[in-house]
């Protein structure tokens, strides 16, 4: 595989057993299989059967055949290729926290030559210096949502780029160097001759939302390679967020998330388990 996906079996298996409020007693009773079993597929300590599989995909809402597939360790997405809109370019910036990979990106106008800024991946030194890179104005900076490892450094990386700074109106302020401009659904926001859209995702966090350009979508901690953001605030609403919003968009829209390999719309309808109906 050219990528690790940002969340393995046991993650994904934890994530729709939270979010449909079930402790691992419950759901291993339900499903006859021991707590212990559950607890160490969870921490990837021991691999499910095709029969565990079976079991915990149908009690859970989840994609048998999709999660199969991730439990073998059979699939990650197409990278995508460098070139995939000649308008528009995208550098990932990656940095761990913690140990966790996170993802800030830039989008770079090709007509204008101006650039947008995509999350903190909070480490405002690596994204300064790569912005500073291009030698081009930044018009935009979008913020996914507030969580630390995609809002910090905001106000270092203001400090050299005063651009104009973007967040929804339902998400918590992170500290930054000037007003926030706050945005919701349907929201359009300029950059050179690009228009980005506001899609809210409420789900992971309140005001968590995506920015989408063309068949280009930010999706911030919404969905995943394979997965979705932690269900924070409501696993249903997050769902069907996303389904409204970004699974909605044609096939070949591409999706840069806050974690993991990049994907696409047709990807992920056919192998995220979370979506089993398509
Ligand atoms: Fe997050």
């Amino acid at each position: 595989m050219s990528y690790e996906l940002e969340d393995e079996f046991g993650d994904i298996i934890k994530k729709a057993r939270k979010g449909l409020n079930l402790s691992v007693e419950k759901l291993a009773q339900e499903i006859q299989i021991s707590h212990t079993q559950l607890s160490k597929m969870e921490t990837y300590s021991i691999k499910p059967t095709v029969e565990h599989v079976n079991k915990l995909s149908k009690r859970l809402g989840l994609s048998a055949k999709k999660l199969q597939l991730i439990a073998e360790e059979n699939w990650s997405p197409k990278p995508i290729p460098i070139d995939h809109d000649s308008k528009l370019s995208v550098l990932r910036i990656s940095n761990n926290v913690n140990g966790w990979p996170v993802h800030a990106y830039v989008l770079k106008c090709e007509k204008s030559k101006q650039l947008a800024i995509i999350d903190t991946a909070a480490n405002p030194k690596m994204v300064i210096e790569k912005v500073k890179g291009y030698g081009l104005p930044v018009s935009a900076i979008l913020l996914t949502h507030a969580h630390q490892d995609h809002v910090g450094g905001l106000s270092e990386i203001q400090q050299v780029f005063d651009a104009p700074t973007y967040i929804h109106r339902n998400e918590p302020q992170p500290t930054s160097e000037r007003a926030l401009i706050l945005v919701s659904h349907g929201d359009m926001i300029s950059v050179g001759a690009l228009s980005i859209r506001v899609l809210d995702i409420p789900g992971h966090t309140a005001g968590g939302c995506a920015f989408q350009t063309r068949n280009t979508v930010f999706a911030g901690d919404s969905i995943f390679a394979g997965s979705v953001g932690n269900a924070f605030l409501s696993y249903d609403d997050l769902l069907n967020n996303i389904r409204k919003s970004i699974l909605s968009l044609p096939n070949d829209t591409y999706l840069f998330p806050g974690h993991g390999p990049s994907t696409t719309v047709g990807e992920e309808k056919a192998h995220n388990p979370f979506f089993a109906e398509f």
